[in-house]
């Protein structure tokens, strides 16, 4: 995690670092920090915090230069103090750092440093890494080696990031080198901004697309040297490489809350729009069950679903949800073997090799750091093995310009748009809906679907959007009504069965991040194997009540939930007979087939936790110790 950015060019640096660093505050917001070069000096300022408290602390203070780095920090090593936060400079204030990622081997570095006469003043990995350049550079200067290197501050960098282990992106300035920056990239997002006359690096696009679409994504391993006449890439081993940046296209992200109060909210509003882009990308509007076309237009290559024996998936949080309900789906609808793995797990217990398999990778942002590294980790032992044993690998993200993307053979895009607010809301439900859509692809392709159950299943899809604006519409008052009831409650157990049981987790995972409050999301009919003794009338249940295989179950547990005096809220459509009788309050959706019910369930659930928090007075969109783009394992 953590945002990064770097300028050189013709304006005052700063200006241009903070609307940077606003871009990117997604990525983390303990603290925040600049850092200038300008008259053989560098001028750093940083503040604990978010972003404001750095701009607050900037206001008549002078910060000349046209060269600089920022920072915004998602802490790892070292407390969100100000003393921590980047950038980092060496003891001699000659070189400064901002890193996103970890060091894994700073404690060694740092011994070997402090040995050489080295003083830390803060508790992180980063420290080191000005220290080692600035020692580097000493020595090519004792050496008389200087004068070999047409930038010396790039071959320091080089020779320091060979040093260094673990998955990390950074950006270096020099005062004795004022006309460059130095960004290099391993294992961790870095994107180089090719202006007129000036450049940009930074962790993620947004923050370069307000001043030009020409960028370079660096790749794993590679350095750039940035100056105001243009950039060098190299990689570690110091080749030089012929890269070019490529036109990004779309606009510049707008960010703006359009009357909402918070981007949460906004974004909880935006999923009848996603199910529409998603239908319309790739669902055929002319379609009925007597065409012999192919109903679902993913773009998938053929050799991805040939002979196609299992599917593993992996993903982390809420996408590690929306993978659950995806492999109910390839599994109840297209009949395929489907395992979901949590990514940070996978890649140091992976399952024994299999053939034919596809392996799907599942994130939003296209950047987490342990779904990378699972995929990356499979890529490689499946790659000088017997066909059927070659890597197949599909992305599902909402950023189709991600590290991601680059990794896997094919993604299907989820057209859910940005989204700022840290809980994931329109994304899920973006990632629901590639899932529909891959299952039911597979399903048609492999004929485990009649042409008359998939047109069913289309025209119950089509109906989603304008189900969920009634529920958007009728029921947020009452949740609104409702979270006032609970915003001093400690505990929360949100339970449901079948697809429905995702939904469960989601509906926990929401509260806990957004509202501090404790929930857990268990099966139904799981509880009375032991959770049910955490029950008293103090703990509230969500029981998501759904018509289908599971809902007598469900009612039954619900029961015996109620018996042990816990409040009892029903998601569950206004139609079920037994509504009255076993809740307490009831979130009502409509009535839709139970396949496709985790489209609606969901609503009510990030409703709940939304006003809960709220009504608590928290930061929704930037919940404490969380960031958007989790990009360190
Ligand atoms: C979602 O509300 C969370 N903030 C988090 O669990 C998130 O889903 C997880 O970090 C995975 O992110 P990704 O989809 O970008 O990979």
């Amino acid at each position: 995690m953590c945002g990064i950015v770097g300028y050189i060019g013709t304006q005052q640096a700063s200006e241009i670092l903070i609307e940077g660093l606003r871009c990117l505050e997604y990525r983390g917001y303990d603290s925040a920090g600049i850092a200038t070069v300008s008259e053989g000096e560098i001028h750093c300022i940083r503040a604990k915090g978010k972003l404001n408290n750095l701009q607050d602390k900037l206001m008549g203070h002078e910060m000349p230069g046209i060269v600089g780095i920022g920072h915004t920090r998602w802490a790892t090593h070292g407390k969100p103090e100000e003393h921590n936060a980047h950038p980092h400079l060496d003891m001699t204030r000659r070189v400064a750092v901002v890193q996103n990622g970890i060091v894994e081997n700073y404690r060694e570095l740092r011994e070997a440093l402090k040995e050489r006469g080295c003083t830390f003043v803060t508790e992180t990995d980063t420290e080191v890494i000005p220290n080692l350049v600035i020692e580097c550079l000493n020595q090519m200067k004792a050496t008389g080696e200087l004068s070999q290197h047409p930038s010396p501050l790039t071959e320091a960098v080089r020779r320091v990031v060979n040093q260094l282990e673990g998955a990390f992106a950074i950006v270096v300035l020099c005062v004795d080198y004022p006309d460059e920056i130095v960004a290099a990239r391993q294992q961790a997002p870095l994107v180089i901004g090719f202006g007129l006359g000036e450049f940009f690096c930074a962790s993620d696009t947004p923050a370069i697309l307000p001043h030009t679409r020409a960028v370079l994504p660096l790749e794993n391993g590679e350095l750039a040297t940035l100056t105001p006449l243009g950039v060098e890439v190299c990689n570690f081993a110091g080749q030089r490489l012929r890269k070019h940046p490529h036109l990004l296209s779309g606009a510049s992200i707008a960010v703006e809350k359009h009357g909402f109060r918070h981007f949460m909210l906004k974004e909880i509003y935006e999923q009848p729009s996603v199910v529409r882009a998603c239908l319309e990308a790739y669902i055929d509007r002319e379609w009925t069950a007597k065409e012999t076309t192919h109903p679902v237009q993913l773009g998938l290559p053929a050799e991805l679903y040939a002979d196609l024996q299992q599917i593993q998936i992996v993903a982390c949080g809420t996408s590690w949800h929306a993978s659950l309900v995806g492999k109910h789906l390839l599994e109840q609808l297209a009949g395929i073997p489907t395992q979901v793995h949590y990514a940070s797990e996978y890649r140091y217990a992976p399952p024994p090799l299999t053939p034919n398999t596809l392996m799907i990778g599942v994130t939003q942002s296209g950047e987490t750091a342990d779904t990378l590294s699972a995929i990356s980790m499979e890529k490689e032992r499946r790659s000088n093995l017997a066909p059927a044993f070659r890597p197949r690998l599909l992305g599902i993200t909402n950023r189709m310009q991600s590290t991601l993307t680059r990794l896997v053979d094919c993604a299907i895009d989820t057209h859910a748009g940005i989204e700022i607010g840290v809980a994931a809301t329109k994304t899920f439900m973006a990632q629901l809906m590639a899932f529909y859509c891959l299952a039911l692809d597979l399903a048609y392709q492999r004929k485990t679907i009649s042409p008359d159950r998939l047109q069913e299943i289309i025209t119950a899809l089509r109906h989603v959007p304008s189900q969920i604006e009634s529920v958007l519409a009728d029921q947020e008052q009452r949740v609104e009504e409702l979270a006032h009831d609970f915003s001093e409650t400690q505990d929360f157990i949100f339970v449901g069965r079948g697809i429905n049981f995702p939904i469960a987790l989601e509906g926990a995972l929401k509260l806990k991040e957004i509202s501090y409050i404790h929930a857990e999301g268990y099966p139904a009919g799981e509880m009375k194997h032991g959770p049910i003794a955490l029950l008293d009338a103090k703990v509230p249940v969500v029981a998501i009540t759904m018509p289908g295989a599971v809902y007598e179950k469900v009612i039954s547990n619900a029961q015996e939930a109620k018996a042990r005096d816990a409040r009892l809220i029903g998601v569950t459509p206004p139609t079920n007979p037994h509504a009255a009788e076993v809740f307490d309050d009831l979130l009502p959706v409509p009535e839709i087939e139970e396949l496709l019910s985790p489209l609606l369930t969901v609503i009510p659930m990030q409703l709940l936790s939304y006003h809960i928090a709220a009504r608590r007075g928290l930061d929704v969109d930037q919940p404490r110790n969380l960031a958007k783009s989790v990009t360190v394992e």
